[in-house]
């Protein structure tokens, strides 16, 4: 049996990192795909990555390519490609190349993998997940963003090292747009089972929540050089395997609500199960009057930033 095929569109520090774990944990055969501009810089990482093969112990066969024909019959195309913003740049600025590089993207996976289930993970999120579906015009089922696995992470992480616990008895959700207005979820966060209030007071599980709302920020503060790419590159392995493993995992990801939480047609974090049909299924929670006002308000923030996107000449 051919193992599956995943090819990973951007092999900057998110994309490469992504195949590297993908590697490591045998999900599939990977091509690394960067445009021409880059030169063989791709071919380069695919062949440091197969040289450690032998060592790491996995038989995962990693291509570097700048050639679209190389990752037809995709199973999974996760699109990483974009610009980081750069001083001077405004917001528009960043959200105007970036849709275009996915929509770029978007069309060539539509010729050569339809039958592909796409991870979008180039930011802004929620806007680079709308593009893509749009461009590719696949079911929503096979258009996902990854947000959610990421920011629960990291609000995981600061659990743990709070309280002085393995991050592995640490449950949490997060819900919402990826950014400032993502929604906590403190009845779905527990740790060993016991509600995280019965361990952390209000106000310092606040604080938390605030350090993981700009966590992304934290991490190039400290980088100045680019944006945070292990923690991505993890939770971006993570949503590879739910599908090509069909495993069916609870996780929340950026999926396309309609009715659902009567979102109206957005990208917005919610937990989905994802599997090998893509999203099979959002999973909808009774909200909190509380938790009803912050998930509204992201889903507006969300919506300004698509109607951003929509105002642009693209
Ligand atoms: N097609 C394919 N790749 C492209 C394209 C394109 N049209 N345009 C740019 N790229 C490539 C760049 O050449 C670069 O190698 O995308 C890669 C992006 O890599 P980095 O600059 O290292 O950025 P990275 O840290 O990997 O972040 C990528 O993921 O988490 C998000 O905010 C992050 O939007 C960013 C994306």
């Amino acid at each position: 049996m051919s193992r599956p095929k995943i090819s990973i569109i951007g092999a900057g520090n998110v994309g490469a990192t992504t195949a590297h774990w993908c590697a490591a944990a045998e999900l599939g055969d990977i091509v690394l795909l960067d445009i021409p501009q880059v030169g063989d810089m791709p071919k380069g990482k695919a062949l440091d990555l197969m040289q450690a093969s032998p060592i790491m112990g996995f038989d995962s066969h990693i291509t570097g390519t700048n050639d679209y024909t190389d990752t037809k019959g995709s199973q999974v195309v996760v699109i990483t490609a974009g610009i980081a913003r750069k001083p001077g740049m405004s917001r528009d600025d960043l959200l105007s190349t970036n849709a275009k590089i996915v929509g770029s993207v978007a069309e060539q996976i539509k010729a050569t993998s339809p039958d592909a289930i796409l991870i979008v993970v180039s930011n802004p999120l929620d806007a680079m997940v709308q593009r893509v579906l749009k461009v590719s015009g696949f079911p929503n089922k096979r258009v996902v963003g990854q947000a959610g696995v990421l920011d629960t992470a990291r609000y995981r992480t600061f659990l743990a090292m709070e309280l002085g616990v393995s991050v592995e008895d640490i449950q949490a959700l997060l819900l919402g747009g990826h950014g400032d207005t993502m929604v906590p979820m403190p009845s779905c966060t527990s740790v060993g089972g016991i509600p995280v209030s019965q361990l952390i007071d209000p106000k310092r599980l606040q604080e938390i929540v605030e350090r993981t709302r700009s966590g992304g920020a934290e991490i190039v503060g400290l980088l100045k050089t680019g944006s945070a790419y292990y923690a991505p590159a993890a939770a971006t392995t993570q949503m590879v395997e739910a599908i090509v493993r069909d495993k069916k995992r609870l996780l929340p990801c950026a999926a396309y609500c309609d009715k659902e939480y009567g979102v109206g047609g957005y990208y917005v974090g919610v937990p989905v199960i994802l599997g090998a049909g893509g999203v099979e299924r959002i999973v909808e929670l009774e909200l909190t009057a509380s938790e009803r006002a912050d998930f509204q308000k992201s889903i507006t923030a969300v919506k300004e930033l698509v109607a951003a996107m929509n105002a642009l000449p693209l």
